[in-house]
């Protein structure tokens, strides 16, 4: 079975400690640390950009899944992989195959990695869907993008489970990434249908011990009681 991985969002932190975050993620041993990047356009919400992901480059090699609900990729790309990013997600609903391809031949000369994201109302794509070979990981959002500790939609679980079924019969080796709503109680749920990267904002930052939470995720995912 591919790997189970847990990647905390710290925009479910205080935004004025994101330092804090860092060290909670390295400390809990999680396996990357996933970093919404919001513009005010494509989601009502305005985060970060490259010049923060610059910063906390420094404090940690640990992998930077960075997904980025912007509206215009192209613009931004090239900053976001001199900030060190290591995976970058961009949303299928801002692109179209011509565009992917460009974003993806900037980030392979970089030698990272490019993801794709779908709304929980998009259907992937056709253009998407040839190209699944090309995608590191695919970011099935469970929750409407722009805030963290919303509840995870389970009518969104058939859904999860075609698109891992997809990725399967397609021989790809993309990670299934589940973003939005993940806690220790549906963990299970979602890797049995397909997901392997699990994103955790409140399941993690919101806990009294969020260094534990990171590991009762990961033990609740493998399906340990
Ligand atoms: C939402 C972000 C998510 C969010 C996850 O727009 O993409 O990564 O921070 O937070 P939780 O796990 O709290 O839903
Ligand atoms: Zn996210």
């Amino acid at each position: 079975m591919t790997r189970i991985r847990i990647a905390p969002s710290v925009l479910a932190w205080d935004l004025g400690d994101l330092r804090g975050a860092i060290e909670i993620a390295v400390e809990g041993r999680a396996d990357q640390v996933h970093l919404d990047v919001i513009d005010g356009h494509f989601a009502p919400n305005i985060t970060f950009g490259p010049g923060t992901v610059k910063s906390l480059r420094r404090l940690t090699d640990m992998r930077f899944d960075t997904h980025l609900m912007i509206s215009e990729p192209l613009k931004y790309v090239e900053k976001f992989l001199d900030a060190g990013s290591d995976l970058l997600t961009f949303h299928a609903e801002v692109l179209d195959g011509a565009s992917f391809d460009e974003l993806r031949s900037k980030i392979r000369a970089r030698g990272k990695e490019i993801g794709l994201a779908i709304k929980p109302s998009t259907a992937l794509p056709d253009w998407a869907v040839e190209r699944l070979s090309e995608v590191s990981a695919l970011v099935v959002m469970t929750v409407n993008p722009g805030f963290s500790g919303q509840t995870m939609d389970p009518g969104l679980m058939p859904k999860l489970e075609s698109v891992s079924r997809l990725v399967a019969e397609r021989g790809c080796s993309a990670d299934i990434e589940v973003d939005g709503g993940v806690e220790p109680d549906n963990a299970r749920e979602v890797v049995k249908r397909g997901g392997n990267v699990l994103v955790a904002g409140a399941g993690v930052y919101a806990k009294s011990d969020p260094v534990a939470a990171i590991g009762i995720l990961r033990e609740r995912a493998e399906g340990s009681p």
